[in-house]
């Protein structure tokens, strides 16, 4: 067992607990989100540069200089003193131009903000300055002159029902980032495999809006997964974008039949087929090597699907996760 330092008090850490743990045991109010090193909003500092290497995974040179870490990631093994850093100092402002609903459960948010990133990486997005939610970016930083993110509506999720039933266009946002490795790399000949579950889709659009703009050469297989045939979305702009480009294939496949049979964002019945994702995918994808593969969603679907590709040939390395984990652990794919 170990000390802290904060604040004139002095903590002791019990077995197994991080930084973050044993100031919200001690009833301090420290930002804090994912609690897995993937959002920042839990970000301190600290002298004790050895003591805090382990939780600077992540971090930019210019944090790492300043002896930020991320108290959620932090297990020190000998006493260390910790401080609060102004949270407005890793922030942007972000005005929301665009908040409307895509189908009945995922919410488009467009906002306005100046920031550089690659399409595939994600945000974090606060609430209040308390509540931080990453979500990952549909938009393409040169196509699109505002950040696009999909958001899946939850009943009584602190984030995106306070999205749902509070934001309003004009409304300045705090965002943090941007973060990620999920992106297209300009790999022109090899074969993409973009896979999707539900709001996965997001980060999806954005990395095939990248490869299109990149002029890739080889073949483009998008497979979109949905809980039912209601939960898809964007499915004219995809149908699109397939129809201009021969080299793309797009599939959607959901898992369960709904009462109605009807499909709220178009008309067309036929895109989709009832069926499992993964035996589809094992079928129609059975020797991956030398394909590139993107993954994108529930982390239960990403871990899953992550480790069928690499049975199936793909080279671990040549796979890019976004897995939409979040601190609870009861959660749905969809
Ligand atoms: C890197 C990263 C990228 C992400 N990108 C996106 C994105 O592009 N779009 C997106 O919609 N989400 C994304 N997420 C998930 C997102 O950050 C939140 O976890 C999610 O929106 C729930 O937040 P909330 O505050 O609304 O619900 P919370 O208040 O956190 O949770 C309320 C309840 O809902 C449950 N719950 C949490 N997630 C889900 C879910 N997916 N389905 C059903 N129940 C759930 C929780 O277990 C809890 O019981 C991403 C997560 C990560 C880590
Ligand atoms: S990185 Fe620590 S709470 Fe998200």
């Amino acid at each position: 067992m170990t000390d802290i330092a904060f604040e004139d008090k002095h903590l002791t850490l019990e077995e197994g607990e991080t930084v973050l743990d044993t100031l919200l045991r001690a009833g301090y109010d420290i930002p804090n989100g994912c609690r897995a090193g993937i959002c920042q909003s839990c970000i301190m500092k600290s002298d004790a540069s050895e003591e805090i290497a382990h939780a600077q995974v992540g971090l930019s040179d210019a944090q790492k200089t300043l002896k930020y870490f991320l108290s959620c990631r932090c297990l020190p093994s000998s006493k260390i003193n910790v401080q609060r850093i102004s949270l407005s100092s890793q922030q942007t402002n972000a005005e929301v131009i665009d908040v409307s609903m895509l189908n009945e459960t995922v919410i488009r948010l467009r906002l306005k903000a100046s920031i550089d990133y690659h399409a595939g990486q994600y945000l974090t997005l606060w609430k209040d300055g308390r509540i931080a939610r990453c979500y990952s970016l549909a938009s393409h930083p040169t196509l699109n002159d505002y950040l696009e993110l999909h958001v899946k509506y939850i009943k009584g999720g602190e984030f995106s029902a306070w999205l749902r039933s509070d934001v309003r266009v004009g409304d300045i946002m705090k965002i943090q980032g941007p973060f990620g490795k999920c992106i297209y790399a300009g790999e022109k000949e090899q074969p993409l495999l973009l896979l999707a579950i539900g709001t996965g889709l997001s980060p999806i659009f954005g990395i095939l809006q990248d490869a299109i703009a990149k002029k890739h050469q080889g073949k483009i297989h998008i497979v979109v997964g949905a809980r039912s045939k209601e939960n898809f979305y964007l499915v004219e702009e995809l149908q699109k974008i397939a129809a201009q480009n021969k080299s793309i294939s797009l599939t959607y496949i959901y898992q369960e039949e709904t009462n109605t049979d009807t499909i709220t964002a178009q008309n067309n019945t036929d895109f989709a087929s009832k069926g499992d994702i993964y035996q589809y995918c094992k079928e129609r994808f059975d020797n991956l090597k030398g394909y590139r593969v993107f993954i994108c969603g529930a982390e239960s679907f990403c871990k899953k699907m992550r480790k069928q590709c690499f049975l199936e040939g793909a080279d671990m390395n040549a796979i890019s996760v976004d897995s939409f984990i979040s601190f609870t652990e009861e959660k749905t794919e969809g």
